[in-house]
């Protein structure tokens, strides 16, 4: 093999861009891949080009996030990237990649000279969406157009009656007092020569709909409008535009009502008349900024399992999933047939239980045109749902393809799977992933479903790091977590949900939520190699920490004020979830010493002074073990989360630890393997078990079944994470408590303990640089496999036990190490390639634990 073929360069990656269109970044980072057989495959230095610009061969390792070697691009500006790179050995480089194009957007303000426009009245409640247009010439020649678009609202765009882009739900929610996204569409091929039409539907969406539990309209504005600007590129070097400006008109269309959370009411006989001149509006406070993060699109459509006739006049239709989306109808009835699509996570006596989703109406309706086959589906709502009634079907039947379950979220890349011997444990995967899927809606959210959908950001804090397993989120959440440093108090409050809007829930320095500031961007780093997010964020972490070290008393405990403490342990009363039997300020504190530790880590990270943070991390230690831990390790809190979070958080001298451990396992097992754990312990309860020695409990923890128990709802049919425990009780009903959500992704933090325990595929260094392949087998599991495309690569960690045997086969990418350390035996470290281990085992469920002695004993 000759050096030319013996590496594969992959097209470079633009930042974490899938589509890199539009960008917003002059100097993007610059990644690729290597593939090839060689072992041990190091690289030594590359080489970028870009048009018929070279960097020159520079030495370096780096092949992820590497600097824009080039001049900064300009607005519109295109540029073709390809690489190639020199093996540590070779002194002939690969052959180039292939190439990619990237395209800048409008990157300063004074490239955009469009306004916003929208309809000729103040229609402050009115919700009613309406459609502005444009009638425009192109020419002859025409090389390129590209659509530059955003609204104070909910938008889609069509040229001459075709669909602009494939994005839902455009431009997402941000906190639209500091930032609203644009994004930049090729049309080109939507327009000819001659007349053209360009059409907007705008709708209230988040800018000014009822919504948050308090139902509160016009939050960020009185009006909708939209921002267009086209720009067409002819063959003799010359541009022209069509913008919103005040030659577009605007007309009610055949959307009748929109809201996110209540649905949407589409009469298809309404014929669009009556078009009036638009008026143009205030320009968006926030800054125009191009989205970095994949936008909600369609992903999947899923037909319904079953179709059953509940009623004279409705079906009920289950899709056997629950999921975040909305129903696309084919219907062919007389004009004037309304059809009535409502959604529900459950059922109850046989009919949707539509208690959970409290305020949200969740019903959408169409009225027939009456012109033969129609094909509906909402554009400006989305619901969570696996039933569905469907009232006023003009036929008896509901074929299959009739009313089809349109899947809605962020796209992101999926990056992560895990797969095992035990059924239930593979469909508790398949639940989170579901729960992620139904809960990256333009922001991370907290529920699909019921009046909330907010971005809840202690659910994000504690779900982070599987989130970051499973699917590219580095953009999307790094995006929005841009939204929380602008709206992060100089007192370092961290808004309980960002964007935030005002609700009657109080605001205050929540441990579990505001440490979103300090773990998150850290969860980041390790896992896609990228310090950009602790660079922004280190500012607003920091102010975080110093919020809360303020709220030491002269103990050095927190000890006063509102926390959320382990919200929703199983313990606390259906009412009232903050009642966790874990003190909140044991929580509180455990929670400060240990940001303020991280923040040391991010001051290393950017090469400022750690010294001061560790010092305080020190200082909160000490005051947690002298309040809330005796000498000899017992909690004064005497639950799993107390115990999960002092040994997890490095919190106890080792004496102390070793006890702590033992007792928590102790408690485990007194609780015959019930969970105990809320927000706060239950990311952390199984990793604590397995640092302290206790494996087989924490084995017995994550596969008992019985109620509470992270796979008793899988035995009760689940398909998403629920919020609580016992959302559904064991007799089907549904929990009394005013919170209960089917699809609230927090408690499915445990997914990366499934992924770095029990498969045993963890990141040593930033991006996967190193890897930590630690399989722990246990459980009576006989094979747990997982794969990750990490930024170098897919990495594979699979094993297998036959009787005493243990085999494991490592895939290592191109440029990474592994340190491969399985049970009982010394670390070993191999780089790149395929390798294949084999030692004798003896799994903690070998010897199973001894029944219980008396409680006395204890
Ligand atoms: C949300 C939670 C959130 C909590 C905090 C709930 O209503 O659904 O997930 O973190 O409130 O108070």
């Amino acid at each position: 093999m000759t050096p030319q073929d013996a590496a594969h360069v992959s097209a470079p990656r633009i930042e974490h861009h899938t589509r890199p269109l539009g960008i917003g970044e002059p100097t993007p980072r610059l990644s690729w891949w290597v593939a090839t057989d060689q072992p041990d495959w190091r690289q030594a230095a590359y080489e970028i080009r870009i048009g018929q610009w070279t960097s020159g061969r520079i030495d370096s390792e780096q092949s992820v996030l590497v600097p824009w070697p080039a001049p900064p691009l300009t607005s519109r500006e295109q540029a073709d990237v390809r690489v190639r790179v020199w093996a540590a050995d070779a002194a002939a480089p690969s052959a180039w990649s292939d190439t990619t194009r990237v395209e800048a957007g409008l990157l300063e303000p004074a490239a955009w000279v469009a306004g916003f426009v929208g309809s000729a009245d103040s229609t402050v409640g009115d919700r009613r969406p309406i459609l502005l247009q444009r009638l425009f010439t192109v020419r002859p020649e025409l090389r390129r157009a590209r659509v530059y678009a955003t609204a104070l609202g909910l938008y889609e765009l069509e040229i001459n009656g075709h669909r602009v882009g494939d994005e839902v739900l455009a431009p997402g929610w941000t906190s639209y007092h500091h930032r609203l996204h644009y994004r930049t569409h090729d049309v080109t091929d939507l327009l000819h020569p001659g007349e053209n039409t360009i059409t907007g539907w705008l709708a209230d969406g988040w800018w000014r709909g009822e919504y948050g539990w308090n139902r509160v309209g016009e939050r960020y504005g009185e009006d909708t409008a939209l921002l267009v600007q086209l720009e067409l590129h002819y063959a003799d070097g010359t541009m022209e535009r069509v913008v919103t400006d005040g030659e577009w008109v605007w007309a009610h269309g055949p959307i009748v009502r929109s809201g996110i959370y209540d649905g949407e009411h589409h009469d298809a006989r309404i014929v669009v008349s009556g078009w009036e001149a638009v008026r143009e509006k205030k320009a968006a406070k926030g800054e125009l900024t191009a989205a970095a993060g994949p936008p909600v699109r369609r992903t999947e459509t899923l037909r319904p399992r079953s179709v059953t006739r509940v009623d004279e006049r409705t079906h009920l239709l289950d899709f056997g999933q629950n999921l975040a989306g909305r129903l696309r109808i084919t219907v062919d009835g007389p004009a004037g047939t309304a059809i009535g699509l409502r959604h529900a996570e459950v059922i109850e006596n046989g009919r949707l239980c539509l208690r959970p989703i409290r305020t949200a109406d969740a019903h959408d309706v169409y009225v027939t045109a009456g012109t033969g086959v129609e094909t509906w589906e909402p554009r400006f709502t989305y619901h969570g749902f696996r039933y569905a009634e469907v009232t006023g079907w003009p036929d008896d039947e509901i074929g299959p393809d009739d009313v089809v379950a349109v899947v809605v979220h962020d796209d992101m890349p999926e990056i992560g799977s895990f797969a095992c011997s035990d059924p239930l444990l593979e469909r508790l995967h398949e639940n989170v992933r579901w729960s992620m899927r139904g809960n990256f809606v333009s922001v991370p959210t907290d529920c699909p479903q019921r009046d909330e959908r907010l971005g809840w950001t202690g659910d994000l804090q504690v779900f982070a790091p599987t989130a970051a397993f499973l699917y590219d989120t580095t953009a999307g959440i790094g995006d929005w977590l841009a939204d929380v440093a602008a709206e992060t108090g100089e007192d370092g409050l961290v808004p309980l949900y960002v964007p935030h809007i005002a609700t009657s829930f109080p605001q205050f320095h929540c441990a579990v939520w505001g440490d979103v500031t300090t773990v998150v961007p850290l969860v980041l780093l390790d896992r896609s190699g990228d310090a950009a997010p602790v660079a922004a964020g280190y500012a607003t972490a920091q102010r975080w920490v110093d919020g809360c070290r303020r709220l030491l008393n002269d103990r050095d405990v927190i000890a006063s004020g509102l926390q959320l403490g382990d919200w929703l342990d199983p313990a606390a009363p259906p009412d009232r979830p903050q009642q966790a039997l874990t003190d909140p300020y044991l929580v509180a504190t455990a929670y400060l010493a240990h940001s303020a530790r991280l923040l040391a880590r991010q001051a290393r990270v950017l090469g400022t002074d750690p010294a001061p943070h560790d010092a305080l991390a020190d200082r909160v230690t000490a005051g947690f073990r002298r309040e809330f831990v005796t000498a000899t390790g017992r909690c004064v809190s005497d639950t799993q989360t107390a115990y999960a979070l002092a040994i997890r958080f490095d919190l106890l001298t080792t004496a102390q630890r070793d006890h702590a451990g033992a007792r928590l396992a102790q408690l485990v097992r007194e609780a015959e393997f019930r969970i105990g754990t809320g927000f706060a312990g239950t990311p952390l309860v199984l990793d604590a078990l397995t640092e302290t020695g206790h494996l087989e409990e924490a084995y017995r923890l994550l596969l008992a079944t019985g109620c509470p128990s992270w796979l008793y709802p899988v035995t009760m049919g689940a398909t998403t994470i629920w919020e609580r425990w016992d959302a559904m009780l064991p007799d089907g009903t549904i929990n009394p408590g005013e919170m209960t959500s089917f699809n609230h992704y927090a408690l499915g933090a445990v997914a990366d303990w499934l992924h770095r325990t029990v498969a045993g595929l963890a990141p040593a260094e930033p991006g996967y640089r190193t890897i930590a392949v630690r399989p722990r087998p246990g459980g009576g599991l006989t094979h747990a496999s997982a794969r990750h495309l990490s930024p170098y690569g897919p990495i594979t960690v699979a094993w297998q036990r036959t009787g005493a045997t243990l085999e494991v086969t490592v895939e290592v990418p191109p440029g990474c190490t592994a340190i491969v350390e399985l049970p009982d035996r010394p670390a070993v470290t191999v780089g790149s390639g395929s390798h294949r281990f084999t030692a004798p085992h003896r799994a903690a469920d070998d010897d199973p634990i001894q029944p219980l002695p008396p409680r006395e004993h204890f």
